[in-house]
């Protein structure tokens, strides 16, 4: 006997008029597809919006139930339907923004605005697989010993060390085994604590991408190496330009240039092998989003192509979270000794539990599959953000598109990339400029827009506010919005997640 659900839709349910052209794609389900998609982005449906249940579009339509269900299920793994079990489907709600509201003052809560975050840094949170973690979590502590809890192999269990190196080699194309992985809290670790190799190994310098992650470079540059800028541009780090520096030691993003979005070409990643034998160097491989390709054929990690040069950096904190602060570290294997050391010097290992979890994820096949539908969903998300630049700012030309989880884009010359992320903020859209990753190279104006967290349905929103600060921030624009600003906030900037 099944009891009544009050949230259940009645087989009538509200109704929704669709226009199904064949610009959404030639088969029935891609055309409903598109038109609820674009009837999300337009705002017709908002968020919280209940759909009618797939009978009943189904009867509406005149189609078969199986092409509404199809249809429903695309977009919510696009991020923009939630459907629960006993309850109806409806367009994602406004996604809970605990850090912007604070972020963003009074001003725009006074006005009624709600905010919207598009800085780049954590993943779509709502996504992870609570259910398939709490399953690892649970064979996990059913199946370890007691002594697997003590103090144990500081440089990472055997188990995830073990299912790293096979995913690793499966994924990444990566040469690697289990001796020769670190297991690190994050990405962020892995760098500071080969940094620390490298200096305990003579280096005084280490070479960065210009432009790169400003808060990266802030931490390692506080672990005893001095950070020198090398030039990007659309083939990646300038290869000649970092053999003028005197440095032994270079941080890229191969895979996707962070904030520019390109991929070194083949040519530089030959080039980038040869200056590291030339010079006896290291590069440091910052793998950070390499899972999230769309247009864009994989390539493999540049540490499979040269192994006693590369440290291959990795985490799980693009396609999990970053709050489980788990990373991998594949250096040259004569450095996975002095790698081991200081790990263990630094904090005697990461949680075992969660090392045995995510051992277990990667290996039941569910880690593969939860980052297929992650990709399915970033490549709707970042469609609808694309949509939203294109309608809003026309003339503003956008990079970065095949891969990774935001975008790059350029304001007219006329606008002042700082007055413009500050004239955002206050009118709730929270963006970061690129203007502090040159470091001590001229910066070219730019703004990254993650589109990892929702709302999409905030999008087009979210583009007009920025084409509104737009108007502000040109110079000798008035100001009008100066005096509504937070103190802390004025940088627009010092808030940013990483
Ligand atoms: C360039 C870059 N590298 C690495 C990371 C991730 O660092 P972690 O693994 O320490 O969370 C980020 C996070 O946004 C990043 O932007």
């Amino acid at each position: 006997m099944t009891a009544h659900n009050p949230s259940t839709p009645t087989a009538v349910g509200p109704v929704l008029l669709l226009e199904l052209d064949d610009s959404h794609g030639s088969t029935l389900a891609a055309r409903v597809t598109g038109a609820i998609r674009q009837a999300i982005t337009g705002g017709r449906l908002p968020p919280g919006a209940r759909l009618p249940s797939s009978r009943s579009l189904a009867t509406d339509l005149g189609l078969s139930r199986g092409v509404v269900v199809a249809a429903y299920a695309r977009l919510a793994d696009e991020g923009f339907l939630v459907s629960r079990p006993g309850s109806a489907t409806r367009v994602s709600d406004i996604y809970p923004v605990p850090a912007a509201p604070k972020a963003v003052s009074s001003p725009a809560d006074a006005s009624g605005l709600v905010a919207i975050d598009l800085r780049p840094g954590p993943p779509d949170l709502a996504a992870f697989p609570r259910a398939a973690w709490l399953r690892a979590i649970r064979s996990t502590l059913s199946e370890i010993a007691d002594s697997d809890l003590g103090y144990v192999s500081p440089w990472g269990t055997d188990t995830l060390r073990s299912a790293l190196a096979g995913y690793l080699a499966r994924v990444r194309g990566a040469d690697v085994t289990p001796e020769t992985i670190v297991v690190v809290n994050g990405v962020t670790q892995g760098l500071t604590l080969l940094v620390r190799v490298l200096r305990a190994a003579g280096h005084r310098q280490l070479a960065v991408e210009s432009p790169s992650n400003a808060a990266q470079r802030g931490v390692l540059s506080s672990h005893g190496l001095s950070m020198v800028d090398v030039p990007v541009d659309e083939d990646g780090v300038d290869v000649e330009a970092l053999a003028r520096t005197h440095c032994r030691a270079v941080l890229v993003t191969p895979a996707h240039q962070f904030p520019r979005g390109t991929q070194l070409s083949s040519e530089r990643r030959a080039a980038l092998v040869r200056w590291a034998e030339d010079v006896d160097g290291v590069i440091l491989e910052d793998d950070y989003d390499s899972d999230f390709r769309y247009e864009r054929l994989p390539m493999s990690s540049l540490q499979g192509l040269a192994p006693t040069r590369v440290a291959l950096i990795g985490s799980v904190s693009k396609t999990l979270a970053p709050g489980l602060r788990l990373g991998w570290v594949a250096p040259p294997p004569a450095l996975v000794d002095a790698l081991r050391a200081t790990k263990r010097n630094d904090d005697f290992g990461g949680s075992v539990i969660e090392q045995h979890a995510l051992a277990c994820l990667l290996t039941s096949g569910e880690y593969d599959g939860h980052l297929r539908m992650l990709r399915r969903r970033y490549r709707g998300r970042r469609d609808a953000l694309l949509a939203a630049v294109a309608r809003e700012l026309p003339d503003w030309p956008v990079t970065g598109v095949a891969a990774g989880l935001h975008l790059l884009i350029e304001p007219p010359a006329e606008v002042d990339e700082a007055a413009l992320v500050r004239q955002a903020a206050v009118r709730g859209l929270l963006i970061q400029g690129t203007g502090r990753m040159y470091g001590t190279l001229p910066p070219h104006p730019g703004i990254v827009l993650s589109y990892a967290r929702g709302p999409v349905s905030m999008f087009y929103e979210g583009m007009r506010r920025l084409a509104e600060a737009a108007g502000h921030a040109v110079a000798g624009a008035p100001a009008i919005d100066a005096g509504r600003r937070r103190p802390g906030h004025a940088s627009g900037t010092a808030e940013d997640y990483f």
